[in-house]
């Protein structure tokens, strides 16, 4: 699908972007091994936690509307065939950590780009723990008890962070992973809801094995992630006003809102407040004034990850030479991110060179619309089309359905705002 954006006068009105795609996959895979019945309320409708949800199902859990049946923690059965991951790297990371430590082997196959993903991440620590886990093709479990160990993740990740944790519930003694840098705290948080044992040691986290675990009861905020593409938006087009109702503003997560509060843009969180054990608040944006160049380095990109497509947009705008580096995992996203971003922008007219790990933007410089390629990458469709509102003429993004994996309703949102 090839969409047209086309630049807009002021984004104006109020929204609720989907749940957060990261809780959604952890409320799935942790519910699914949970003693009774969970409610998980506003999951993410993109096909990320579809793909999540069809692999829990295929191991056992049934979901009903809103009520996710759990198996136990002893409870999981093996699947009738590969588990398909489709494009979600977290489904496949996170459930490899669960189905190391079944005693039933599991394979774990994804689409084209995720199958050049790096996996060796989480087979690597797994194996020393004792676990049976081969790639490629992805090969888990068969192999327990799995035994505790401390591990020192050499990139900071959520996904791996995450893996190792839910296979340290049925492994023997504690399990610990220590990052450089604090990332997404989700499974910590709800792993603690749930009743296991989780201790937190400023960048070590540590869990011991569990024999039961609680249902959730869990309302899935909106995703920061999400939201990030209206803030960007609506901070460069002049008499913009967004807000984006209950959204998650976990401190984990909003790196992102300092830096574009840093560099001028209008950023607030309204009625801050906890939906059991995640901190939510609606987030008010307004147009950017005052503009300053970005400088992202070192730990700061693993922390707002996900957002430094859209922020490379915005550096687009701003005065002077924004640099954005440590961001080497870019390029082993869903697609070469540093690489698409420098394609799409500079067709654009953008002043954008890719370094190794990141990008260096001079700004600001007019875009103008353009034919441009989401390279099947749902970020950076959604980062050009933020760009497209910006730019002179009508900017086409190819591949533009890959939205459809973190927020279907993108382009209805982007009309209605607009
Ligand atoms: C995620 C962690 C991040 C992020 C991804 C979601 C998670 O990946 O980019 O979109 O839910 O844990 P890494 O762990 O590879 O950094």
């Amino acid at each position: 699908m090839i969409a047209t954006v086309r630049p807009t006068r002021k984004l104006e009105g109020e929204i609720r972007v989907p749940g957060d795609k990261s809780i959604s996959h952890r409320a799935l895979i942790l519910g699914s091994i949970a003693s009774g019945h969970s409610r998980v309320r506003g999951l993410s409708p993109g096909a990320d936690v579809q793909s999540t949800l069809r692999c829990v199902q295929e191991l056992g859990a049934v979901l009903d509307g809103t009520t996710l049946e759990g198996c136990g923690v002893h409870g999981l059965h093996q699947a009738a065939g590969p588990l398909e991951c489709g494009n979600s790297g977290t489904t496949m990371r996170l459930l490899a950590g669960l189905l190391a430590a079944q005693d039933f082997e599991s394979e774990l196959v994804g689409d084209e780009s995720l199958s050049r993903r790096p996996m060796d991440r989480v087979v690597t620590p797994l194996r020393e723990m004792g676990a049976r886990a081969s790639w490629p093709p992805l090969r888990v479990g068969g192999e327990t008890p799995l035994h505790g160990f401390a591990h020192d993740m050499p990139v900071p990740s959520a996904q791996v962070k995450s893996a190792l944790l839910i296979a340290g519930l049925f492994a023997d003694g504690p399990t610990s992973v220590a990052e450089s840098v604090r990332t997404r705290d989700h499974t910590e948080l709800m792993l603690r809801a749930m009743g296991a044992s989780v201790e937190v040691d400023g960048l070590r986290v540590q869990v011991t094995a569990a024999d039961q675990l609680e249902p959730l009861d869990l309302d899935i905020p909106g995703d920061i992630s999400a939201a990030a593409f209206w803030l960007v938006a609506a901070g460069l087009v002049r008499g913009s006003r967004v807000r984006l109702q209950a959204t998650g503003v976990n401190p984990t997560r909003t790196a992102l809102l300092g830096v574009l509060q840093g560099c001028g843009f209008e950023v607030t969180v309204s009625n801050p407040r906890f939906v059991g054990f995640e901190p939510v608040g609606d987030l008010n944006a307004g147009t950017a004034h005052n503009l300053k160049a970005i400088r992202i380095q070192d730990g700061m990109a693993a922390e707002m990850i996900d957002e430094l497509p859209v922020l490379a947009v915005a550096a687009t705008q701003m005065p002077g030479q924004s640099v954005i580096a440590g961001a080497r995992e870019l390029r082993v996203k869903e697609s070469d991110r540093i690489t698409a971003m420098e394609e799409g922008l500079s067709a654009m007219g953008a002043d954008i060179t890719a370094t190794d790990d990141g990008w260096v933007i001079n700004g600001p410089r007019e875009l103008e619309g353009a034919r441009v390629n989401s390279q099947g990458d749902h970020r950076v469709a959604m980062a050009l089309a933020v760009a497209g509102l910006i730019a002179q003429g009508r900017t086409e993004i190819e591949g533009a359905e890959c939205v459809e994996i973190s927020y279907p309703d993108f382009f209805d949102h982007l009309e209605y705002l607009c």
